[in-house]
């Protein structure tokens, strides 16, 4: 059995890519698995790649996530960290809504199946992978999924969809505290990342508050060793200081 591994999903992001970086070269984990919708590594990724799995999946589609599960299962894979990191702010047709007027069922839709149900699929089946010794469930989360700390209003469909995701998690803890109990789970806010997801949205950001993917990266995988399992699940910005949910 190989236990120690780490699992990215959503590995073609800008955050995903930096923490793929920097887990492989930590040499912390036997194998760094990232899932993503992409068919092959990206070019940033080239060096890593001979000590990458990358399984190209969307985590939509059930069966083939099934699938996958399965076949970990059978190969006695288990996994101490994941982390998934996908989300979506913006696309082609989706623009986050600035007042009531813009709200869309389309839009609203397509927020929640990224934001909150391709988690929930996650959710449901990461139990079986995870590592019975102690293992760590990270979603990435926004402080903007606060429903405490709501101040600004807007952005409808995301700010929704992530306090749903932050919901998901916070009700599969009390089943992971019976049945995976050595599995803490972790809702993370990473700040202000320079990646493509912010790229409209960072004309008032101080520079200073404008964070890199390594920088994020770095930071999260720095806070995690002192979160504890009891309680089993933190809602934290990139301090390790906890949010109000
Ligand atoms: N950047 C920020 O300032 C910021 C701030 C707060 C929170 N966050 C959160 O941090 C996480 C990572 O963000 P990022 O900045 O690295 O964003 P990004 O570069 O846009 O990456 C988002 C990832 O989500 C995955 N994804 C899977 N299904 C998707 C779908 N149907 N539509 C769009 N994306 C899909 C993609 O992975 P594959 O293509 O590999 O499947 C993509 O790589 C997100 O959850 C985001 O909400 C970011």
């Amino acid at each position: 059995m190989s236990a120690n591994n780490a699992l990215v999903i959503g590995g073609s992001g800008g955050i995903a890519q930096a923490l793929i970086q920097q887990l492989v070269a930590s040499e912390t984990y036997d194998r760094v698995y990232v899932v993503s919708r992409a068919a092959s590594v990206p070019t940033a990724l080239a060096e890593d790649a001979k000590t990458l799995t990358w399984i190209t999946l969307d985590s939509l589609d059930t069966e083939a996530l099934e699938t996958q599960i399965s076949a970990w299962c059978d190969e006695d894979t288990a996994f101490s960290l994941i982390i998934n990191t996908i989300g979506l702010l913006h696309s082609d047709t989706v623009k986050p809504e600035k007042r009531l007027e813009d709200i869309d069922i389309a839009n609203l839709t397509r927020y929640f199946e990224v934001n909150t149900m391709t988690h929930a699929q996650w959710l449901k089946q990461a139990h079986k992978i995870v590592h019975s010794g102690g293992a760590t469930y990270v979603a990435f989360s926004a402080r903007v999924g606060s429903i405490s700390d709501n101040h600004l209003g807007g952005w409808y469909g995301y700010r929704a969809s992530k306090a749903a995701l932050n919901m998901l998690m916070k009700t599969a803890s009390v089943e992971y505290a019976r049945r995976s109990k050595n599995t803490r789970l972790v809702c993370y806010h990473p700040g202000t990342v320079d990646t493509g997801l912010s790229k409209p949205f960072q004309s008032n950001v101080k520079p200073s508050k404008l964070f890199t993917p390594d920088f994020t990266a770095s930071q999260l995988l720095s806070i995690l060793p002192s979160l504890g399992t009891d309680p089993n699940i933190h809602y934290i910005d990139w301090q390790g200081e906890e949010i109000h949910w």
